[in-house]
């Protein structure tokens, strides 16, 4: 049978619960899963750096052996086709996500037919969760047990604490 290898691409600016949630639902659907961070120049600037978000997801699915974590530059449908791999994986939370994904998903098919978009939900509980939100907290203070797991939370507070007024909390997803 046909292995299938799947792209999960995103910022992960930081990966949070849902997006982990993500991965473990994926990882047993899919031969192989590979996490891309992408380097988006349209993003502005991130909070964490790409070596920093990477070392985060690494941690956090280093007992998935299915699972590896990579990024990429430029165009997605590229990378997907240089990874030898079939399917991009995408979660939807919630209706407002809904818009954007098929927009994203239809044009990558467009620019390379090869290119299958699969959508999966992650958990409800974290239907409501997104980095840019979990940022946000952070900058505040706010608590954020059960959105991140432990090793984020920290680097989200020495971040913040490093950083203070200067970051970016708003910014993107
Ligand atoms: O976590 P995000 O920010 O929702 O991820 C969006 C991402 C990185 C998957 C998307 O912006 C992307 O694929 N960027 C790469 C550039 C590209 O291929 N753009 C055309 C997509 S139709």
């Amino acid at each position: 049978m046909k292995k299938i290898v799947a792209i999960y691409p995103g910022s992960f600016d930081p990966v949070t619960n849902g997006h982990l949630d993500l991965i473990q639902r994926g990882s047993k659907l899919f031969d192989e899963l590979i996490v891309a961070i992408a380097r988006n120049p349209d993003k502005g600037s991130a909070l964490f750096e790409l070596e920093e978000r990477k070392e985060m997801l690494r941690a956090m699915t280093a007992n998935w052996p299915n699972v590896t974590i990579d990024s990429f530059e430029g165009l997605l449908v590229t990378y997907v086709v240089s990874k030898n791999a079939n399917v991009v994986l995408r979660g939807i939370r919630a209706v407002s996500d809904y818009e954007f994904e098929l927009q994203m998903a239809l044009m990558n098919r467009k620019l390379d037919q090869r290119v299958e978009t699969i959508f999966m939900l992650p958990a409800e509980k974290y239907s409501y969760l997104s980095s840019r939100i979990v940022r946000e907290i952070a900058y505040f203070g706010g608590p954020l047990t059960g959105f991140v797991p432990e090793l984020v939370e920290q680097r989200l507070r020495e971040k913040v604490s490093s950083k203070q007024a200067s970051v970016p909390v708003l910014q993107s997803k």
